[in-house]
This record gives C-alpha cells, sequence and structure tokens, in this order.
C-alpha cells in the first residue's frame, strides 16, 4: 500500500498525529503491534498541559475532555510536616493544568478513528523500516500471517520506547542521554474520595508520596519503593499505613481507604535520543524520549513533539516547503531537554537517594523551605509544571 506518512506506533503520539494530518488532508496509515485492549490497558498518568488540551480541542475531541477533565489552578509540595502550595494561576498570569487520566485520552482519540477515516491496522507484526535516509522509505510487517508493506514519503517513529524506530537511526548519527533512578513507584487505583482537592508530592524523611486523582470518587497514590521489592510485599493496608505518614499529618488524616483495584510497580528514568529525524524518518514521543513521572511530563512532550512534527509535514505536503522537515529536530529537542531538566531536579528534590546522607537530607530540607518563601522559586516551579511555551 501507499501513503504520505507510514506512523508506527498507534499509542497516544501516534493516535493524535494521525488525526492532526488527517484534519489537514494528509493520508497516513498506522500499524499498530497490539490490539485496542492492550492499548487501553496501559497504565498512564493523569496531568494534562495547555498544549495537550488545545490539539484535542484543535480535533474536535474534547468533548469528554471537557466534561470530566478537572482544571488544577495549584498542586501542593510537602516536607512531611507542612504542605507548600503552588498558585500556578497567580503565578503564570493565569495558566491551569487538567487533571484527567491519559488512558482516557487515548480513548477519545482511537473512539474517533473510524469518524476521522484514520487507519490503523492493529496486530502488525515483525514492523521493519527501510531506506530512511532516502526520500522513498517503506515499511514491511506481518498481518495475519501474510507479509505486506507500506510505501510512504516520510515514517514517524511514535513506537514508545521499545520499538524499532529509534534503532533504525544508525548508531553512528545518534546519541543517547540516560540517567536511571535507583526507586520505583508503587502506584494504586481505588475508587475512593481524593484526601486533596489538588495534587501533593511530599518527600518525607521515609520516602517519597504523591496523591493524585482521576475524578472526585477515584484516586490515584503514589509512593516510591527500592526495585527490589515485590507487589506481594504491598498489601493494600501497608500502602495505606505509608501514605498516611508520607503524606503529612494535614493530607493523611484525610485519606479514605478502600480496596485497590490496580496496582502496579513502575521503574523511573530519564532518556534522550537525539536527533529525532533522520532522513524521512522524524522520532515522537517516548521513542525518543523518556522522564521520570514526577513532572508528569511524559504525554505532554509528546504532545509537543507531534505538534512540532504535524506542521512540518503539512508544511511539506501542501507549500513544498522542507525548512519545518529540517528543523524538526532541533525545535523538538528544545523543549524535551527542558522538560527532562524539570523532571530530573523535581525527582531529585523530592526522593530519597540510597547514597545521600544527612547532608543531601539537609539540602532537600533547605530547598523546600527556601520554596515556601520565595515567590521566584514558586514561579519557576509553577512555569515548569503547567508547561513551558510551545
Ligand atoms: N510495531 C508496532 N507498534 C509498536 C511496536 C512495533 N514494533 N513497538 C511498540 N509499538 C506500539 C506500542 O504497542 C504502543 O501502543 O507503539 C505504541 C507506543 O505508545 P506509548 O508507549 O504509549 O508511547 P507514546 O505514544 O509516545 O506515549 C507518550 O504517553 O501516557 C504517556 O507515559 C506515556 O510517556 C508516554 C506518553
Ligand atoms: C497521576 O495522576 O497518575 C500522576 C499525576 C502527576 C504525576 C504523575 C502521575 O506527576
Amino acid at each position: 500500500m501507499k501513503t504520505q506518512v507510514c506512523i508506527i506506533g498507534a499509542g497516544p503520539a501516534g493516535l493524535l498525529l494521525g488525526h492532526l494530518l488527517r484534519a489537514e488532508g494528509i493520508h497516513c496509515v498506522l500499524l499498530e503491534r497490539r490490539t485496542p485492549e492492550y492499548v487501553l490497558g496501559r497504565i498512564r498518568a493523569g496531568v494534562l498541559e495547555q498544549i495537550t488540551v488545545s490539539l484535542m480541542a484543535r480535533l474536535g475531541l474534547d468533548a469528554r475532555l471537557k466534561a470530566e477533565g478537572l482544571p488544577h489552578d495549584g498542586f501542593n509540595l510537602a516536607d512531611g510536616e507542612r504542605l507548600i502550595r503552588i498558585d500556578i494561576a497567580e503565578l503564570t498570569g493565569g495558566k491551569h493544568v487538567v487533571v484527567y487520566g491519559q488512558t482516557e485520552l487515548t480513548r477519545d482519540l482511537m473512539d474517533a478513528r473510524e469518524e476521522r477515516g484514520l487507519e490503523v491496522i492493529y496486530e502488525a507484526e515483525n514492523v521493519a523500516l527501510h531506506d530512511v535516509e532516502g526520500d522513498a522509505p517503506f515499511v514491511t510487517f506481518t498481518k495475519d500471517g501474510a507479509e505486506q508493506r507500506v510505501d510512504a514519503r516520510f515514517i514517524a517513529g511514535c513506537d514508545g520506547f521499545h520499538g524499532p524506530s529509534r534503532k533504525a537511526i544508525p548508531a553512528s548519527v545518534g546519541m543517547e542521554y540516560e540517567r536511571e533512578y535507583p526507586f520505583g513507584w508503587l502506584g494504586i487505583l481505588a475508587d475512593v474520595p481524593p484526601c486533596n482537592h489538588e495534587l501533593i508530592y511530599a518527600n518525607h524523611r521515609r520516602g517519597f508520596a504523591l496523591a493524585s486523582m482521576r475524578s472526585e470518587t477515584r484516586s490515584r497514590y503514589y509512593i516510591d519503593v527500592p526495585l527490589t521489592e515485590k507487589l506481594e510485599d504491598w498489601p493494600d493496608e501497608r500502602i495505606w499505613d505509608e501514605l498516611a505518614i508520607r503524606l503529612g499529618p494535614e493530607a493523611g488524616s484525610h485519606i479514605t481507604r478502600g480496596p485497590s483495584f490496580e496496582k502496579s510497580i513502575a521503574p523511573l528514568r530519564s532518556y534522550v535520543f537525539a536527533p529525532m529525524r533522520h532522513g524521512s524518518l522524524l522520532l515522537c514521543g517516548d521513542a525518543a524520549h523518556i522522564v521520570p513521572p514526577t513532572g508528569a511530563k511524559g504525554l505532554n512532550l509528546a504532545a509537543s513533539d507531534v505538534h512540532y512534527a504535524s506542521e512540518a509535514l503539512v508544511g511539506f505536503f501542501r507549500a513544498q516547503d522542507a525548512g519545518g522537515i529540517a528543523a524538526y529536530s532541533d525545535k523538538a529537542l528544545a523543549r524535551v531537554w527542558k522538560s527532562e531538566r524539570f523532571s530530573w531536579s523535581l525527582t531529585k528534590l523530592m526522593h530519597r537517594f540510597p547514597e545521600d546522607g544527612p547532608f543531601e537530607r539537609a539540602m532537600q530540607v533547605a530547598e523546600l523551605d527556601y520554596i515556601a518563601s520565595s515567590r521566584a522559586a514558586q514561579t519557576s516551579i509553577a512555569e515548569n509544571y503547567v508547561g513551558l511555551p510551545v
């Protein structure tokens, strides 16, 4: 088959890019290894920056997001004793984030594919990229045992951290930057009301905790645990006990306990691959970068990548202007690196590292104390959390 853009991966990045290109009359085909159910089963975070909300609005796919999303004007840092509120709206001239399950956003994009004429081939196996350096790349895959081929002018690698696209860029061209963290996040979902109307990121001497939510009746909580921990060592009651301590006396006293219906441990990593374009292959989202979830940047960085990629591709096909394509990697990486820095710095501030001693703990406490007393420090955090300009 022939298309203008072959998109590998139908997670949030691939689906968002596909819808944006279709809306501009650009033909694309998405190749997804898994089933729709599997893609929807991926556990994802729950905070959307303005760029993500605005792309959904531009596509007219934000009805549920507008109805169910929770605009948040602030969030809290906690040091085990008190809450330090970061007043996002006041410090950024009225901006806010929206709390909405990123899985729900993926569902909204998936549900609209037929109505929008977005062609997604699920259970596409053995996807392989060919001739990406030239201007006639192609992708091969097998579907129901039959070998298939897609000829395209461009390939968009939206296949996540473990997909084949990044690996199609020669090692001599690419550069990897990586930091793995010595802990994971144990997360639970429970149908209980949140302990606070805004998110709380806590750095207690026992460790990190995050109180988040999906709605006024569904809570999302995390604590950091050593990577050696097993889920079976963490029955619900032990998690609730730890959350009540780590979130501090005020928030801890408002926790409503209940049975978790989802429980998982996820490792944390910072990772960037450069360049994000090689010949006719553009990388978007987790295919090119990973952030620790501390800053809730994963999906939102994919959204800005997709915004830049769709603008570049529309410019190419509509005005035969290859300038956007040539500039894509530098433009996307400029925002990626700033989000990587924020996510890394908030992770360093809010977690206990095994190698840390009393001095490092004292530095964290002092930095939180400084943030509590400095409008400038809070403004810096607020403008990064709400999302830097695209
Ligand atoms: N062939 C086809 N599809 C593939 C292949 C392959 N070989 N390998 C991976 N994929 C698919 C995966 O099955 C997945 O559906 O690519 C998709 C990649 O989706 P994500 O991993 O969700 O990555 P991305 O779309 O970039 O999401 C960005 O959203 O919710 C957040 O935490 C999430 O940071 C992530 C962000
Ligand atoms: C979530 O609600 O899952 C969530 C919120 C904020 C984060 C990470 C995860 O930083």
